[in-house]
């Protein structure tokens, strides 16, 4: 498969490139940017062909010593196209001038082009991707001041600088805005011309395609072995499970599934009857709601409460795969994504926001595998938004294809303080009512869709404050209630979602009359950063 290499020193947009070049049916991988690349480039075991690479953008300085890429990039002969910091490292390790401009620039900038009429191949290929004029989208503090040798500017920028470089005779780009982000006019068009114009990648990456080619992969090295899958009930788990039984005989697929009481209303059954109805046959449910509640009791603090969740995940995961009696050989799978793998730091990408304290890329029992060789990982190359149209292919129920991210943690961060059974089934009521509201109420200016659409993230949190009220004419003494609803790219960063007013006193009319432990229901207008998505 025809693939594009994007060499990662740090931007916040290096996601983007990938998702965009993905959007175009072609597969784009990101590498550290200072990664050897001898055997990357030509792999011997693999049939995935590097057509060209991409040179992100970067918050450093190539005059300060910013990151630079192996040099081999330079004398492998395939096209390279560095993008903001990644033209000012080509220009500068070809001899070119870098110098701090006097004003940062940011945001839409106007970029104006020569005629292309005079570029030889393939610069011309590229420059039909372009309009005469645009409005880029930039975001940079240096600029280039002198040109490397073979270097033309192409484009300026109304400011005045270099915003479109290519090399004479090398099939060598640069632009020094972001046509990865959607405020850049035509930016798709210029990926397309280099993409697929100049670098002649095919578009063949599509989730057909992509799900044969796992699924022979799976069968060839998982053989006749069991396999065994940690399912969480969210999206990423259950549609790994859904590719295991697929691909492999159920009757070798090993589904475990925690209950640790700190799960959503119904949600043990959902998972059940979703993973039943996919052919699953081995089906672990462990019950351990109790040992959580215990271990968890006296417990206030956050990061203890992590801990002490994490800690018993481990011990009793352990425990119960022991009892399951596999032969060594078994193989452990879980429901990693591409983003899972860059947050934790893990192989790709250079930036690790290690923002989970408990994420279950790494545990006793996945390290032990992963040096046994015996892990298998098979959404390792897909994002998010690509494992949701991936579960519907393998007909996933669309109540767990559309579902909200859920902590590890589950409900013990949204319930401030300590956690107990009783505030548990409070919470679980009154998250069920915001729930089923977002489900049903349409998302205004979004045709059919619903709030629960919209919203990247929403969910309750129960406060560790009582407040007075009025039930009746009886006095109420009841817990308060926030509510969160959050729009998102990934995660990383979130906007709280602009409710109507009128749904957000609907609801929490209907939260307050029902669960009649909660007397007051606030709404969390708080954006990360610098709040973060969880309370805790
Ligand atoms: P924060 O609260 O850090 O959350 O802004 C960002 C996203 O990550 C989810 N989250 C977790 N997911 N284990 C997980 O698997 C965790 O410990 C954890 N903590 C937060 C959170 O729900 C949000 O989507």
């Amino acid at each position: 498969m025809d693939k594009i290499l994007i060499l990662d020193f740090g931007s916040q947009t290096t996601q983007l490139i990938g998702r965009r070049i993905r959007d175009l049916g072609v597969y784009a991988e990101i590498l550290p940017g200072d990664s050897p690349l001898s055997g990357v480039l030509n792999p011997a075991d693999t049939a995935d062909t590097v057509r060209g690479i991409i040179l992100s953008g970067s918050p450093e300085s190539v005059y300060e010593n910013g990151p630079a890429p192996d040099t081999a990039v330079y004398g492998c002969g395939l096209p390279l196209l560095g993008i903001c910091y990644g033209l000012q490292r080509l220009n500068y390790d070809q001899g070119g001038g870098v110098e701090a401009l006097p004003k940062r620039e940011y945001g839409r900038i106007g970029v104006q082009m020569r005629a292309a009429d005079s570029g030889g191949e393939p610069a011309r290929t590229f420059l039909a991707g372009f309009a005469p004029a645009f409005t880029a989208w930039m975001s940079h503090g240096d600029t280039l001041t002198r040109l490397a040798p073979g270097l033309r500017v192409w484009g300026t920028s109304e400011t005045g600088y270099p915003a479109v470089v290519i090399h004479d005779t090398r099939p060598w780009f640069g632009l020094q805005f972001h046509p990865e982000v959607s405020h850049c006019e035509g930016g798709s068009e210029i990926l397309a011309a280099g993409v697929v114009g100049v670098c002649g990648c095919s578009a063949g990456w599509t989730m057909e395609q992509y799900v044969e080619e796992v699924r022979s992969s799976l069968r060839e090295r998982v053989g006749d072995n069991p396999a065994l899958l940690l399912i969480s009930g969210g999206v990423d788990s259950t549609v790994a499970g859904a590719l295991l039984l697929t691909a492999l005989d159920p009757g070798a697929v090993h589904l475990m599934y925690m209950d640790t009481g700190l799960m959503r209303k119904d949600e043990t059954n959902t998972v059940k009857a979703s993973l039943e109805r996919l052919g699953a046959r081995h089906l672990h449910i462990i019950h351990c709601e109790e040992e959580f509640l215990s271990a968890l009791k006296g417990c206030e603090e956050p990061e203890a409460k992590r801990r002490i969740i994490g800690d018993l995940f481990i011990t009793i995961q352990e425990r119960e795969v022991a009892r399951l009696g596999l032969p060594d050989s078994y193989y452990l799978a879980q429901g990693t994504l591409y983003t899972d793998l860059i947050e934790s730091g893990k192989g790709v990408g250079n930036k690790a926001h290690l923002i989970k304290s408990h994420h279950n890329v790494g545990s006793p029992l996945v390290d032990a595998k992963r040096r046994a060789g015996r892990i298998i990982e098979p959404l390792d190359r897909l994002y998010k938004d690509e494992v949701r149209r991936l579960g519907r292919i393998l007909g996933v129920d669309e109540e767990v294809v559309r579902r909200h991210p859920f902590p590890g943690p589950g409900l013990a961060v949204r319930i401030l303080g300590e956690v107990t059974k009783e505030k548990c089934d409070i919470l679980r009521e009154a998250d069920a009512i915001f729930m089923e509201e977002l489900k049903k109420r349409p998302a205004p200016g979004a045709g059919d869709r619903r709030l629960y659409d919209e919203i990247w993230q929403a969910f309750a949190v129960l406060l560790p404050i009582r407040s007075v009220g009025v039930a009746g004419d009886v006095r109420k003494y009841g817990w308060v209630l926030a509510l969160r609803a959050i729009t998102s790219a990934d995660g990383m960063t979130a906007d709280v979602y602009p409710f109507p007013a009128k749904d957000l006193l609907e609801i929490s009319t209907r939260i307050t009359n029902t669960v009649k432990d909660i007397g007051r229901v606030t709404y969390d207008i708080s954006s990360k950063p610098p709040a973060t998505i969880e309370w805790e």
